[in-house]
């Protein structure tokens, strides 16, 4: 199925959480915005002055808006299956001035058109909340398949193995790093339950074979702040449009 893009000027409702979202990330996620800057200098680097991209899980529209602005004859198409979250994305791009290149989607990657039609694609800190029960598989052939022979993917994402002592030494110094931002101790005690309950790490060599099985080639890493790495990929030539 596909859904229709959401009317964005006419996108009012807002979730508490999802405003919260933009306050707290940065002291939450270490060099956040290092992260999206790096994303679209890579994209620059790599697409032509018309590029159309697909930015799944877009969020509160931070990565879109910031590639746009940077690349007046980009457009780019986003999905994330919050409402809440691309309330705030259309108000961001509105007021970042690039609201008429972008459409947003209410839905996962699936829903999209499965037409090889886009220049390039990114999964930013989407992709941990999925189950690697072929939930994340599927992410990433769905995305495989919305891409253009050749075109790049940048994804990142929470990973390593739970069970070695050296992810549980960088998630000690990753809840030093938010107490340094002032997250109060209840709240970082909070979010390592959630990472424990419904984050779903899985190790370097894991992210790898699912990059290749969903038919990604030339993958290489570009980012690494404690337990949250970046990846740059390929979708392989020869498939695709
Ligand atoms: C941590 S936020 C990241 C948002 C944005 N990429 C950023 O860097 O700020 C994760 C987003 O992924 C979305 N999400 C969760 N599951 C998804 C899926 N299967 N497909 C697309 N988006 C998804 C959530 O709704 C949420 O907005």
């Amino acid at each position: 199925m596909t859904e229709a893009p959401i009317d964005i000027p006419r996108a009012h409702f807002h979730d508490n959480r999802a405003r919260r979202y933009d306050d707290t990330i940065r002291r939450v996620i270490p060099a956040y915005d290092s992260l999206h800057l790096m994303s679209g200098l890579l994209l620059k680097e790599l697409l032509p002055a018309d590029a159309r991209l697909l930015v799944v899980g877009c969020g509160t529209g931070t990565e879109m808006a910031a590639f746009l602005a940077d690349n007046p004859g980009w457009t780019a198409v986003g999905c994330d299956p919050s409402e809440a979250m691309l309330a705030v994305a259309a108000e961001r791009l509105d007021e970042a001035g690039v609201g008429a290149r972008a459409e947003l989607h209410p839905c996962t990657v699936e829903c999209l058109p499965a037409e090889a039609t886009f220049d390039a694609a990114t999964i930013l800190l989407v992709m941990h909340f999925l189950p690697d029960d072929g939930a994340k598989q599927s992410l990433l052939t769905a995305t495989a398949g919305r891409l253009k022979a050749a075109a790049p993917l940048i994804l990142a994402d929470m990973h390593g193995d739970p069970e070695t002592e050296h992810h549980r030494r960088l998630l000690a110094a990753w809840a030093g790093w938010q107490a340094r931002h002032g997250i109060p101790p209840e709240e970082i005690e909070k979010g390592l339950a959630h990472v424990h309950r419904d984050i779903h790490r899985v190790p370097l060599e894991r992210m790898i074979a699912l990059l290749e099985s969903a038919g990604f080639t030339d993958i290489e890493h570009f980012f690494h702040a404690l337990i949250f790495g970046g990846w740059t990929a390929r979708r392989a030539a020869g498939e695709g449009a």
